[in-house]
């Protein structure tokens, strides 16, 4: 497997073409060929198989989307190439996602956040709240771990419920022309929404601190294996719900 592309032009250009080749019975053949924009928001949205990627490695790619790959790759010192190499083959190995939400009608990909995300969050951080409460009261000789875990864990269920409330009652019904008379039209409660976003990738990337990448204990009982299991699923629709907004639903509501 072979790439060909310019790294250096990467950091000055928007659009990389990446050239997947594939060795096949002795001869060089081009299998696929995909145009990689140049920051990792844009590259997610249009490759969604991108994410896997992104998050093998680390790379925050929704709140932090609208970074170079190539200036995320330097700070991690992560070789720029091999992951530009996982990336192509990841994409060419997937089959086009069933949506493609950045040219899907806008309201279709609302009623998919809601679904899909919105109802995920409702459903389980109540349930992983209570699994936690019940961990940090029993387990106390880890509570140097449970104990700020709680802290963060409760603040950012909260700050979410609030969150989902206002996107729910007003911005999502602006988005749909229900609601079109805004003070200050629709850009106020975006920007309101992305600061908010913001403060949940924070406490995800401390949560995963917390817990040492959802690496549980070797003492720990089923129930605290469950709230770490749960918390990396958490991060995971997070991830691909701030992602949907940020990245596309925004921009495309903006533009
Ligand atoms: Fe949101």
């Amino acid at each position: 497997m072979v790439n060909h592309y310019n790294p250096q032009r990467l950091s000055d250009v928007a659009v990389t073409r990446v050239t997947y080749i594939r060795r096949r019975g002795g001869q060089n053949r081009i299998m696929t060929t995909v145009s990689l924009p140049e920051t990792v928001g844009e590259i997610a949205a249009q490759y969604p198989a991108s994410i896997r990627v992104f998050e093998k490695h680390g790379i925050d790619f929704c709140c932090g989307g609208k970074r170079p790959l190539s200036t995320i790759c330097q700070e991690k010192a992560a070789d720029l190439e091999a992951v530009l190499n996982e990336l192509t083959a990841e994409i060419a190995a997937t089959p086009a996602a069933d949506r493609d939400w950045q040219s899907a009608p806008i309201n279709d990909l609302v009623d998919h956040i809601l679904t899909t995300h919105h109802s995920y969050l409702k459903q389980q951080l109540p349930r992983i709240q209570a699994m936690l409460d019940k961990v940090a009261g029993k387990h106390t000789q880890h509570a140097d771990v449970l104990l700020p875990l709680q802290r963060v864990f409760t603040a950012m269920h909260e700050e979410l419920d609030s969150h989902l409330m206002k996107e729910e009652m007003i911005l999502f019904p602006a988005i749909r022309g229900a609601g079109a008379s805004h003070c200050g039209g629709i850009e106020n409660p975006i920007r309101v929404m992305l600061m908010e976003h913001d403060s949940a990738g924070e406490a995800l990337a401390e949560i995963r601190r917390l817990t040492n990448n959802f690496e549980p204990p070797e003492d720990a009982c089923n129930t605290y294996r469950g709230v770490w299991f749960e918390l990396g699923e958490l991060e995971g629709d997070l991830h691909r719900h701030i992602h949907l907004e940020n990245n596309i639903l925004f921009p495309r509501v903006l533009a």
